[in-house]
């Protein structure tokens, strides 16, 4: 029942995967191309050492490129879950820095799927925030979150742009790679290992540093991080079949417990357009009303979500905000333990008990008293905002919240090396491999009559067009060709002014 109720959504958006450009002053239209020199590039990026402050940290540090070894255990798990592994091993809730005794606050989410969330954004018809990077959203996108790790002091560390500059000028294929990409030469900006974030950059810092965090958003978009080969994609094409606890696990989720409200098990669309198979998340923020992890290095202070960053507390109804994270999805869950903002919940039994209980099950006092899921859950870390009509009170009896969990464990990628199953045999590719994987959009804002700023894909050729109408049947007319080398480039269009209205996109050139 289920299943045919999701493909048929799957087919008959699959159908309607056109490009609608908007109807505003500015359109942008989008056409990326994989460069695979730039995924190589990020990929290195992605996994050297050498930038963080000490020389032993990379992004693959905690969001790993190899499957971890599991819980309390020296046996690999069947897949990487692109997070600390040291966390998954360990159960520990945070991630250690480039500097010994440095730690985050916060739980490493996956980098897999992650491609897929939206630009941060708000939905004027739902009245909600949606999308971004991070539990709070305040990265808009992979590019934007790829320059942050590198400068935080509890993770890479590294004083500054400048110096990290300095070490990208270090290697020889970075400094080829950056001139054939984006026409940079690292060798023309004088190098400062030590330089602090006050020092004013020279020329060529910033593009170069924007350059190699959209490199490491390219790797990210890589379809390693997003391969949708889990049992429940190759259970969707009809390729295989659910046993009796996945299937009444599924209908629990999607049904009785209502967890599908937030972690979608629909097919769905992209912001570009293009039908996605289920990602179980809609990318939106609610207090799910974790309880304080006690056990958090350095007893940091309590994280407050969307509502706790300085942008979102200023806006009106800001404090609506408070406590809510991002709904992160559900693929490859069962290999990226412990679980939520905070790392509270070490399995997955304890999470399903949790968004059951929440509000009927006894108190204790911290995650650390033995009855801690047992006897009762703390009170919620942030009291405000908590999700109620959804969560805390699900009804669902101990086999339903098993059955539950066996769903949850269909969402991991690699079944044809794992599963042992005859229909599925090793090397069975996707069923949904030629997916599209959310793309940099090209942008072009209006700054004044005839004045316009283009952002997009650096290094591509765009070609900015205009036209007089948007109806259907116009006609687009070249204004320039421009290869982008760094964003909010300006352009002028001289022969503004004739006409009241002209409409402009870029697209990429061939
Ligand atoms: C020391 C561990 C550590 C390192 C190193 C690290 N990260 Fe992370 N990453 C985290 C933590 C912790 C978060 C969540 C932080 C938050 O939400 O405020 C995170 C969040 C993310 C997210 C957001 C995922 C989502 O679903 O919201 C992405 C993407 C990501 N990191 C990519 C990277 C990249 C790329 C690098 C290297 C440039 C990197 N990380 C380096 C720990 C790390
Ligand atoms: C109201 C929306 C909502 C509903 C309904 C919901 N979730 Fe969640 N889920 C979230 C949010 C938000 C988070 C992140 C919470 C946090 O870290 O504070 C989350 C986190 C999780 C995580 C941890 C993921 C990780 O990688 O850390 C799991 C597992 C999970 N949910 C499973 C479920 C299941 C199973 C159900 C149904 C029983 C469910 N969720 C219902 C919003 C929801």
């Amino acid at each position: 029942m289920i299943r045919r109720r999701l493909i048929r959504k799957f087919l008959s958006r699959s159908s309607l995967a056109l490009l609608v450009i908007c109807a505003t002053h500015l359109a942008a239209f989008d056409r990326t191309i994989f460069a695979d020199d730039e995924v190589e590039l990020g990929r290195l990026l992605y996994s050297d050492p050498n930038l963080s402050l000490n020389r032993n940290q990379s992004c693959a540090t905690c969001h790993s490129l190899t499957p971890a070894l599991g819980p309390g255990s020296d046996q690999p798990l069947s897949t990487p879950g692109f997070v600390d592994p040291e966390s998954v091993h360990t159960s520990t809730p945070v991630s250690r820095g480039s500097v010994s005794g440095k730690f985050g606050a916060l739980n490493a989410p996956s980098v897999g799927y992650a491609a897929f969330s939206p630009e941060f954004h708000w939905d004027p018809a739902e009245r909600r925030f949606v999308g971004g990077q991070f539990w709070n959203g305040r990265a808009a996108n992979l590019q934007a979150q790829a320059g942050q790790p590198v400068l935080n002091p509890a993770e890479m560390a590294m004083p500054s742009k400048w110096a990290l500059v300095t070490r990208l000028k270090e290697n020889s294929t970075y400094r080829q790679l950056f001139a054939q990409l984006y026409g940079l030469t690292l060798d023309g900006v004088e190098g400062n290992e030590l330089a602090s974030a006050t020092n004013t950059p020279p020329a060529g810092v910033l593009a170069i540093y924007d350059a190699a965090t959209q490199a490491i958003s390219q790797f990210e978009r890589d379809r390693s991080f997003s391969k949708f080969t889990s049992k429940f994609d190759f259970y969707l094409a009809g390729m295989t079949t659910l046993n009796s606890n996945e299937l009444d696990g599924l209908s629990v989720f999607v049904v009785k417990a209502g967890c599908a409200a937030c972690h979608t098990s629909d097919a769905g669309t992209d912001a570009q357009g293009h039908t996605t198979p289920p990602l179980f998340s809609n990318f939106t923020y609610h207090n799910v009303g974790l309880p304080r992890n006690v056990n958090i290095p350095g007893n940091p202070p309590v994280d407050l979500g969307l509502g706790g960053r300085p942008d979102i507390a200023a806006t009106p109804g800001g404090t609506t905000q408070l406590g809510k994270h991002k709904v992160v999805s559900l693929r490859n869950v069962a290999v990226t333990p412990p679980y939520g903002h905070n790392g509270v919940f070490t399995n997955l039994e304890q999470v399903v008990h949790f968004y059951n209980t929440r509000d009927r099950l006894g108190r204790v006092d911290s995650n650390t008293n033995a009855g801690f899921g047992i006897t009762g859950w703390p009170e919620p870390e942030v009291p405000q905002n908590l999700n109620v009509d959804l969560t805390g009170t699900l009804h669902l009896t101990t086999q339903e919240e098993a059955d539950v969990v066996a769903f949850l464990r269909t969402l991991t990628d690699g079944y044809p090396e794992t599963g042992a199953d005859p229909s599925v045999p090793p090397g069975t590719p996707s069923p949904f491999a030629n997916t599209a994987i959310p793309q940099i959009p090209a942008r072009l804002a209006v700054t004044a009559p005839g004045t316009l700023l283009l952002s997009g894909h650096l290094g591509i050729d765009y070609r900015v067009e205009y036209s007089d109408s948007l109806s259907v049947t116009n006609f687009w007319e070249p204004l320039l060709t421009t290869r982008l080398l760094s964003n909010s480039l300006p352009i002028l269009d001289t022969n503004w002014g004739r006409l009241p209205k002209r409409f402009y996109r870029a697209v990429q050139s061939p």
